[in-house]
């Protein structure tokens, strides 16, 4: 067995949720995770938009010490240029044990739904389907076309695990925090990771 840490790729496009990709890298670095990071050059517009100019992608370390605590700094984080495809992760022979793209942009899917590798996050996302590896999808626009509706359909066909940007209310979220919480769990729970990131339905909504 490799006692190297578990790594995972994550990739942040142009979609509105900014907060669900910080809340996912912090829980995965939290845990010890070497993250492969990808972040499109709308993403990285996203970061700065949403949650301001200290979420920049090359301040992204340091932000999410601030606002989820130092645990952030047991995992690693390598930033790959979206537009190197001859990254390691480009590479079916790359370790990489899942990967999720949160947000995701109706570009993107589409992209990946029709397989055309043009950038490292397109291609990154087809070595996950030709390797059977597991691949998250999160998805954000409403409402949806035909068309983006039909390239939902061709990831989950393909093997993709599709996991809309929608924060379920039972747990009575009282902040944005909890919502991204519950976003960031589920895609934990999709990538094989345990974690306490929202109470487990018991039955009955409690507080
Ligand atoms: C502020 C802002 C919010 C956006 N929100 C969304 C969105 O929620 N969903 C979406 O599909 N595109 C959204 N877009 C458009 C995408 O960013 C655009 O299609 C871009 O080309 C996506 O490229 P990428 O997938 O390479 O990041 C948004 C753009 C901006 C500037």
């Amino acid at each position: 067995m490799s006692d190297k840490p578990a790594s995972v790729a994550l990739a942040i496009t142009g979609a509105s949720g900014a907060m669900y990709a910080t809340r996912t890298l912090a829980a995965l670095l939290a845990q010890g995770t070497h993250v492969e990071l990808i972040v499109s050059d709308y993403g990285r517009r996203l970061l700065r938009d949403e949650l301001g100019e200290a979420a920049a992608v090359e301040r992204l370390v340091p932000y999410l010490a601030e606002q989820y605590g130092d645990e952030v700094r047991d995992g690693t984080v390598t930033l790959h240029s979206n537009r190197d495809l001859g990254a390691a992760i480009a590479s079916g022979s790359h370790g990489c044990r899942g990967m999720a793209i949160v947000p995701c942009s109706m570009k993107t899917l589409a992209a990946v739904a029709h397989g055309l590798s043009r950038n490292l996050i397109e291609r990154a996302a087809d070595v996950m389907l030709k390797e059977h590896r597991r691949l998250v999808i999160v998805p954000r626009e409403t409402p949806m076309s035909l068309p983006q509706l039909r390239n939902m359909v061709m990831c989950a066909e393909a093997g993709a695990l599709m996991l809309p940007a929608m924060p379920a209310f039972y747990q009575q979220p009282r902040t944005l925090e909890d919502l991204a919480d519950f976003l960031a769990g589920k895609i934990l729970s999709a990538l094989g990771f345990e974690h306490a990131l929202y109470p487990a339905w018991t039955g009955r909504a409690s507080r």
